[in-house]
């Protein structure tokens, strides 16, 4: 099945005054001390770059990635995660933020967090721009967390379908094209 662009629902002005509260409490949290910022590729990135700059100098930021099975070109999650590309800082010791677009069945972050413990971090925390309670399978402690959304496909700011619209500045509802 194919997706086009439908209703805006975050817009750019939501996004941005989100992305800065949420900054906020990371940088009253993290105040003065070192921060490993792991994004979850690809969906992350958007996210990731727009709120380690909102977060600023007051914390010692580091950025690394991380990137694990994804959908495909399906919507629905097949529950199957493994690493892609692991990071490529040691974290252990390290106060760690696991950075994701979206925390939908919850697997993917589930692994990931599971995956980053083993590491032994001094600390660890989420930050998912967008969550689907909804669509929980396996629950997951978030600790920033930016807006709860309907159970619909989104596109944009870093999400996609099928690799595609990571680029819109907003989120948007995909919806079927009939042709
Ligand atoms: P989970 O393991 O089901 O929580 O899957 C999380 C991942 O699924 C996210 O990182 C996204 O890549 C993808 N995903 C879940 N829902 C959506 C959506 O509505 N649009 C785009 N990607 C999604
Ligand atoms: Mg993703």
């Amino acid at each position: 099945m194919e997706y086009k662009i439908g209703r805006t629902l975050i817009s750019k002005e939501e996004l941005h005054s989100k992305i800065s509260e949420i900054a906020a409490q990371i940088r009253r949290d993290y105040a003065g001390k070192e921060l490993v910022c792991v994004g979850v590729l690809k969906g992350a990135v958007v996210f990731l770059a727009d709120l380690i700059r909102e977060i600023g100098p007051d914390v010692n930021v580091q950025v690394d990635f991380l990137a694990i099975s994804s959908y495909g070109a399906s919507t629905k999650s097949s529950g199957v995660v493994r690493i892609q590309k692991d990071l490529s800082t040691d974290i252990h010791g390290k106060n760690v933020l696991i950075v994701e677009d979206i925390l939908d069945t919850g697997l993917s972050l589930g692994y990931i967090r599971q995956l980053m413990l083993e590491r032994s971090p001094s600390s660890l925390a989420i930050a998912v721009l967008l969550d689907k309670p909804a669509r929980h399978k396996q629950e997951v402690e978030v600790q920033y967390k930016g807006f709860t959304i309907p159970d619909e496909f989104v596109i944009g700011f870093g999400l996609d379908y099928a690799g595609h619209f990571r680029q819109l500045p907003e989120v948007c509802i995909a919806v079927p094209s009939e042709e």
